[in-house]
């Protein structure tokens, strides 16, 4: 009896002689998790029923009826008091009852020229282009914060790495300016995914359209969409948007996650780079001298769990003949989780790099280990006339008679420069140091403190553009 109560609640029970099971009922529902899509789902209703209104298929009383609900409806989700039911199986339902418990037949009427099927897909679009444009703004504050720390550190000297060995020298503007480069590429992947998402299902109804005299356009228009999905099977079917949404976090996860790596090494006891603020890090409960990197190395593993969701949406779409299928629904938890992670993510980073503690000191003189200067001594050599591949050989022993003599490039006396290559001056000095080093990359792109100061004066103008 409670069963056929539950079919009766769907508003479908004329069609079926039994009910569906406790166990189907539990599998099938999705409000547990679509209730996050209320508010675009009332949105959508509005913009649908004032279109309804305009061409003729509700009387204004009936509209008048709905918005009144509808707000009440709004007032009781915002407020925690609206009941979910799993009998109403998913948000749309919960709400279209609630809506007619409200105001009667006038509730009965919205879905009028509509079906489920285009009202999730237009629920799911409206919700992710109010995530998309939360991320746009995250990825701005971290550019910002970044771009500032870049600005004190202009000068800064640290290695630059390869094969995670000391490569050549950079200075740490430049390094950080790399993040802003990529965070940028995020930023442009995550508009373009926002124009494509930003397109109107409603209208295709089930799956052929509608024999009422719609006007999608103007519902288009009232929610903000570019345009209408112009093919009603495509519509409802596809979830293309959201795994390019899944597909832009994760490359922007893997952004996040390399910086993480990054800051835990330098973060290191050993290293010694950085310090991060105390309120980003944790204690171990038995090692009392410990401070460990939690957050970044939290960011680094949940980057899995946006490539999950990434994984998860493209197994999900890939089997589905035309036009909508079940399947769809599954579609939910991983955009949802995917955003969350994002979103979380990089409100603490923003934040996080503000807080950056560099010791200078250190990068130095990890930057003066390695022989970084070697291949500017061998461009030394170039313009002395030497060709490039010997000039590369004459230093690589010159590094290897330092190395021996426990001595760096820079302490070898000008006796032994002198037997390294005659064409060797007492003007080398100064391609041997630090500053002379990175000064000399002075190009675009290049590491040059002047060249860090220039990236950063283009990146914030291209900022404050949009
Ligand atoms: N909860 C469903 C979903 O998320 C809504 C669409 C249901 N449509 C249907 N034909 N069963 O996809």
């Amino acid at each position: 009896m409670a069963d056929q109560l539950a079919n009766k609640a769907e508003g479908w029970s004329g069609r079926f002689s039994e009910p569906v099971s406790e166990l189907v009922k539990r599998y099938t529902a999705s409000v547990d998790f679509d209730r996050r899509l209320a508010l675009a789902d009332i949105q959508g209703s509005l913009a649908h029923a004032a279109m309804l209104q305009s061409v003729g298929l509700l009387s204004e009383a009936d509209l008048a009826a709905i918005q009144s609900g509808m707000a009440q409806i709004r007032g009781e989700i915002e407020r925690g008091e609206f009941k979910w039911s799993i009998d109403l199986e998913d948000v749309h339902l919960n709400i279209e009852r609630r809506l007619t418990d409200l105001v009667g037949d006038a509730g009965k009427r919205l879905h009028t020229a509509r079906s489920r099927n285009d009202q999730v897909a237009t629920d799911v679009r409206l919700w992710l282009r109010g995530t998309i444009d939360d991320v746009l703004q995250l990825l701005v504050d971290l550019q910002r914060a970044l771009i500032d720390l870049a600005d004190c550190h202009a000068d800064t000297i640290m290695p630059g790495f390869t094969h995670l060995q000391v490569a050549q020298p950079v200075t740490f503007g430049h390094h950080l300016l790399a993040y802003v480069e990529m965070f940028a590429r995020d930023a442009e992947r995550m508009s373009d995914c926002r124009r494509r998402t930003n397109r109107l299902p409603l209208g295709a109804a089930a799956l052929a359209g509608t024999s009422y005299p719609i006007d999608r356009e103007q519902v288009a228009r009232s929610l903000g969409f570019e345009g209408v999905c112009e093919n009603s099977l495509d519509a409802v079917s596809d979830r293309d948007f959201a795994i390019e949404f899944c597909s832009a976090a994760s490359l922007l996860m893997m952004h996040v996650s390399r910086f993480s790596e990054e800051l835990v090494i330098w973060m290191s006891p050993r290293v010694g780079f950085i310090d991060l603020a105390d309120r980003f890090c944790t204690g171990s409960s038995i090692m009392p001298q410990k401070k460990n990197p939690d957050v970044p190395e939290l960011a680094r593993g949940k980057t899995g769990r946006v490539y999950g969701s990434l994984m998860s949406l493209l197994t999900l779409m890939k089997g589905q003949p035309l036009a909508y299928n079940k399947d769809n629904q599954e579609d939910k938890e991983p955009v949802f989780d995917a955003a969350d992670t994002v979103v979380n993510t990089l409100r603490i980073f923003a934040d996080m790099v503000g807080g950056i503690r560099v010791r200078a000191d250190r990068m130095r003189e990890a930057a003066a280990e390695g022989f970084s200067t070697a291949t500017d001594l061998a461009d030394y050599l170039v313009r002395k006339g030497l060709p490039f591949r010997d000039a590369h050989e004459a230093v690589a022993r010159a590094v290897r008679q330092a190395a021996t003599a426990g001595k760096d490039l820079a302490d070898l006396s000008s006796n032994e420069m002198r037997a390294i290559s005659p064409l060797i001056g007492e003007d080398v000095r100064q391609v041997l140091t630090l500053a002379g080093s990175v000064a000399a990359r002075n190009h675009l792109g290049g590491t040059a403190p002047a060249q860090v100061r220039g990236a950063i004066a283009a990146a914030r103008t291209r900022l404050a553009a949009g």
